[in-house]
């Protein structure tokens, strides 16, 4: 675990609201618990960064609510831009990574913060970082809400990291399967049978395609 970082085993959950309860099967980290761990992810940042020219690069769609709380946390003169990159298809496994949209904003020279929702593979922010290395920034930091360790192909790793979680597939306060969830305040976790269902669907469509991503 990396230091500093909290582990989700820890901790007592909280019931999955009625309205998600067909396809939430826990609350893994709640509302509270993100809030406060934000609070202290960013007074870190913003000593880090003190004096310094800083741009927060985020990564669409998944950071919408993350990058929010964040930044509304950080008490230092920031400029914000977005990449977007999404990987191939609806909640399958891909390698195939997507740009959808570019920076706009100069990074030459600055102290990027690069900020993403979940670090799994690590494919994406491995193209990420080099995409941005090539602009010539004086440094990049990472920054992501969550840690899957265990399903890292790609050696990177975050400097700031708010929770390492387990191998489950996690949806909620950004992250989605197939497009939904992402407005959930909680990361909960989700039932199996709502993936293996899509993915069955996929599988057929597709043959050769197929499993979960974000979990098994
Ligand atoms: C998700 C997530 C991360 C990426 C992490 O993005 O937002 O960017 O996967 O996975 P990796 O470490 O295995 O590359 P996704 O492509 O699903 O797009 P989204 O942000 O629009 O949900």
């Amino acid at each position: 675990m990396t230091p500093g970082t909290c582990n989700t085993h820890l901790g007592r959950s909280a019931p999955v609201p009625t309205r998600w309860r067909r396809e939430v099967e826990r609350v893994l980290i709640t509302d509270g618990q993100i809030a406060r761990r934000i609070r202290v992810m960013a007074r870190k940042i913003a000593r880090d960064y003190a004096g310094r020219e800083m741009v927060v690069v985020s990564l669409l769609n998944g950071t919408v609510m993350f990058l929010a709380d964040l930044i509304r946390n950080l008490s230092l003169p920031l400029r914000l831009d977005f990449m977007g990159v999404s990987s191939y298809g609806a909640g399958t496994e891909s390698g195939e990574l997507v740009f959808t949209k570019e920076l706009r904003l100069s990074v030459r020279g600055r102290d990027v913060l690069l900020v993403d929702d979940i670090l799994d593979t690590g494919k994406t922010l491995y193209r990420v970082l080099g995409k941005l290395r090539a602009l010539k920034p004086r440094r990049i930091r990472t920054c992501v809400l969550l840690n899957k360790a265990a399903r890292r192909v790609e050696a990177v790793e975050a400097d700031y990291v708010g929770f390492e979680i387990p191998d489950y597939f996690v949806v909620g306060y950004g992250l989605d399967f197939a497009e939904r969830y992402r407005n959930l305040p909680f990361v909960g976790v989700l039932h199996p049978h709502v993936y293996k269902k899509a993915c069955q669907r996929i599988a057929r469509a597709k043959p050769g395609k197929g499993g979960a991503r974000r979990g098994s």
